[in-house]
């Protein structure tokens, strides 16, 4: 049994400077990830405000280019009204090349429809190599039928009551210039992704190499002053004139702090995962957890599993985990209330469901977003890399899924470790 004097250790306290730093690294920390949004916003205006002008020009110029080409088939008409009108010309064949050059020079299909409703000639249309009269025949009814969608036609007065008509359609040029801004956007959107998918891979590589470092070079500081008071602990056991329960105090510090070395080579390594026994992990360490909290938090573990289930875990770095999200919700509880773990493997799911809720506060829709964030923190003290670490142990050393999975304000919270089961044969 721990008495109520030695759970109430006293507390260690930081000196107000390093206080201080600490909210001032916190602050920086949150400004960088503000920044980044801010950014993202910035350049998604720039880009959209891009799109918008290049929209607005092209369909300027779509829109005069579509006048031009109007002019181009109302000459071509009026050459049609002066040939017809006028057979004897010495002039003719000059003009029916100056008009047939209009058209032919935007490249602009054209079908003359006489009165007699025959559509003939036509420019600019085109047929498969080897198309019979037949086949080119329909082409033509066909194009007249779009044509007749697209502009009235001009009518060309052939005298003595007689009207035949022009049928046309937009150039190649005018359609394609009228989809390239569609083109363009779309082509700076998937350039714009990519972008964005090789950037935050390469921010995150080096969050990673930043997080390992920091990890490794932690537990190897750690170590030689851990080498050196575990050999004090062994020099105070051995002097009789020492009470032995101080030794046994502090070599109990000693070895919480050997844990939490390991816990930072374990990431600062790749760490080696074991098949082990979910519900038997889980219970213990909950145990062990429930010991060094307040007495005022209730524990419960509800079992579904099967005590042969087990799961590759990193046993180290898994406690850890459980341990920053149950002090979390002590946190959130002001020290007073249940935490209610349930263990279950729904089927048909290859997974393990170890869900953790609490009675605490609950979060706002707008924190949830941001509670993985490093740096994030609502509390006086708060560090805000709790759950960015055991986000990561879970996903990148575990495979697995750590997410909230309810929260509501004032009643609670519960997060969800989602593991990969190994199955039970
Ligand atoms: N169980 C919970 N209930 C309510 N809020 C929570 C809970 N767990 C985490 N949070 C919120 O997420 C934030 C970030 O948590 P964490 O990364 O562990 O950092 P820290 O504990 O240092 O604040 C906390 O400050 C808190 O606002
Ligand atoms: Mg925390």
């Amino acid at each position: 049994m721990i008495s109520e004097t030695q759970k109430q250790k006293p507390r260690f306290r930081l000196h107000p400077v390093a206080i201080l730093n600490s909210q001032r690294l916190r602050r920086s920390l949150m400004d960088t990830y503000d920044q980044k949004s801010f950014y993202k916003y910035i350049i998604g205006i720039i880009l959209l405000l891009l799109s918008i002008g290049s929209l607005f020009y092209t369909d300027k110029l779509v829109e005069e280019l579509e006048q031009r080409e109007e002019r181009e088939v109302q000459l071509y008409a009026e050459g049609m009204r002066y040939v017809f009108n006028s057979p004897f010309d010495e002039n003719f064949n000059v003009v029916f090349q100056v008009i047939q050059d209009a058209v032919n020079f935007y490249q602009i299909p054209v079908i003359y429809v006489n009165e007699n409703n025959i559509p003939n000639p036509n420019k600019n249309i085109e047929f498969p190599a080897n198309a019979g009269p037949a086949e080119k025949e329909r082409i033509i009814q066909d194009k007249l039928a779009d044509m007749k969608l697209e502009h009235p036609p001009i009518p060309v007065d052939l005298g003595r009551g007689r009207t035949g008509n022009i049928y046309y359609s937009n150039s190649f040029l005018l359609t394609q210039l009228r989809y390239y801004p569609f083109l363009q956007l779309s082509v700076m959107l998937l350039i714009g992704y990519l972008a964005y998918l090789a950037f935050s891979s390469a921010r995150k590589a080096e969050q990673n190499r930043v997080w390992v470092g920091l990890a490794k070079e932690t537990a190897h500081q750690l170590g030689t002053p851990l080498s050196s008071l575990m050999a004090w602990v062994e020099y105070f056991r051995s002097d009789p004139t020492i009470d032995p329960s101080i030794a046994e105090e502090i070599e109990k510090d000693v070895i919480r702090l050997e844990m939490i070395t390991t816990r930072f080579s374990n990431i600062g390594s790749v760490p080696t995962l074991k098949e082990e026994p979910v519900t038997e992990i889980v219970t213990n360490f909950i145990s062990y957890l429930e010991k060094r909290v307040s007495s005022k938090v209730k524990f419960s573990v509800f079992n579904e599993l099967a005590d042969e289930q087990t799961a590759l875990i990193n046993k180290n770095l898994f406690e850890w985990v459980i341990e920053n999200v149950c002090k979390n919700a002590v946190d959130a509880m002001g020290g007073i209330g249940e935490i209610n773990v349930t263990l279950q493997a729904p089927p048909n799911t290859k997974e393990i469901w170890i869900d953790i809720a609490d009675t605490g506060k609950g979060m706002s829709k707008a924190n949830m977003n941001k509670i993985f964030n490093p740096g994030f923190s609502t509390k006086k003290r708060g560090w805000g890399l709790g759950l960015t670490l055991a986000k990561r142990i879970i996903e990148n050393y575990h495979s697995g899924k750590l997410f909230v999975k309810s929260s509501e304000i004032g009643k609670g919270t519960t997060f969800r470790i989602s593991l990969n089961a190994n199955i039970i044969e």
